[in-house]
């Protein structure tokens, strides 16, 4: 096949963790005989540098035309430390979401044999967890109503949702859960927020369009505590915006690092591939972020907008290979650690070989 991919290194590690994934996209292209067609697009703090604007025009008519893009990390803390900044790199990548319809962020949650030990959840709880977070992207707080008083005093962001947004995830995520094990979990806060009343009321409609299916409702505050007290009772879940912000983040220590969780955001126009991570400025030019988020985020990519299953296990097989060989990054390996191009290298080599 002939691919052409969109690269959004962002900013802070973005560049060093998409270098790897490059490198490791174009193994797998030449051991299955594929065509890819890079081309680099700016978004982000980089892009506010060299453009003003975080997600510029010619990044989004890139993203349009291309089959696929993948997109590395957004954020520096020199807008962190400045809540006044008017133009955030955040925008960037929200402008992008918005843009490119991309209302559905799939993020995959499941532990590695081989990192078990690693997770600072019992061992016991943790192994074959295999969760399915299917957070809402383009709606709710993130993109409702905000400002600011004129005094500066008062402040307020609005969740919003529709029907119709809600309609298409839940409907989505049963999707997903009927090809799985036929669990779904709605997380909301319905007994409080009006918004979670509308989620929770549309999808038990929803729900029944699915013989088979097991629904359970649940409040996003006891979710969070299930998800480290039990975690393996979770399949599929579906979530509004910001609580799917915060659940994967806090899922991801289940696996034993953040830097391993891809993730999938898909909808009505090119999809996007990007490891659920930040920009983790701290690493930045230290060949010691973990590229395994963004890697696997490519296997998501060869297996989600090309359906190329069996590249995408390949690589699924030589990131589980290199965990095994205790062949990783600081944060999983504190004795011996080795450097993101190493880790990179190691994964591309196993392809080759394999
Ligand atoms: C994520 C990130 C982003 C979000 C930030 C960088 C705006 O945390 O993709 O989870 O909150 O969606
Ligand atoms: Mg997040």
């Amino acid at each position: 096949m002939n691919l052409n991919i969109a690269v959004l290194p962002g900013d802070g590690i973005g560049p060093e963790i998409i270098e790897e994934a490059k490198k490791v996209v174009l193994a797998v292209a030449k051991k299955y005989n594929h065509h890819i067609n890079f081309t680099f697009g700016l978004v982000g703090a980089t892009a506010i540098d060299e453009t003003g604007n975080p997600f510029p025009e010619k990044t989004f008519e890139l993203c349009k035309s291309s089959d696929a893009v993948l997109f590395g990390a957004i954020g520096d803390p020199k807008y962190d430390n400045d809540p006044k900044a008017k133009i955030r790199p955040e925008q960037g990548l929200l402008a992008m979401r918005k843009k490119l319809g991309l209302y559905a962020n799939v993020r995959p949650v499941t532990t590695f044999k081989s990192l078990v030990g690693k997770s600072p959840i019992r061992q016991d709880l943790v192994q074959d967890v295999d969760i399915m977070v299917i957070r809402e992207l383009t709606g709710g707080i993130y993109f409702g109503e905000k400002g600011r008083s004129e005094d500066g005093n008062s402040a307020f962001d609005t969740n919003y949702y529709t029907r119709a947004e809600v309609d298409r995830i839940v409907r989505l995520a049963c999707e997903y859960a009927m090809k799985r094990s036929k669990k779904l979990t709605v997380v909301d806060k319905a007994n409080v927020l009006e918004t979670s009343r509308l989620w929770r009321e549309t999808a038990q409609e929803i729900v029944k369009e699915y013989p088979g299916l097991t629904t359970d409702y649940m409040f996003v505050d006891n979710a969070a505590m299930q998800l480290i007290q039990a975690p393996g009772k979770f399949d599929v879940m579906v979530t509004e915006n910001m609580f799917g912000d915060i659940l994967t983040d806090e899922a991801s220590v289940i696996t034993g690092s953040l830097g391993l969780l891809p993730s999938a955001s898909i909808g009505t126009s090119t999809s996007v591939f990007e490891p659920i991570h930040g920009s983790y400025p701290q690493a930045t030019g230290k060949n010691i972020a973990n590229p395994l988020g963004t890697i696997l985020s490519a296997a998501m990519m060869f297996e989600y907008a090309f359906n190329l299953k069996e590249e995408a296990k390949s690589i699924e097989l030589a990131v589980e290979k290199s965990l095994e060989d205790n062949f990783t990054t600081e944060d999983l390996n504190t004795t011996s650690p080795k450097s993101t191009s190493e880790v990179g290298d190691w994964i591309v080599e196993y392809i080759e070989e394999g």
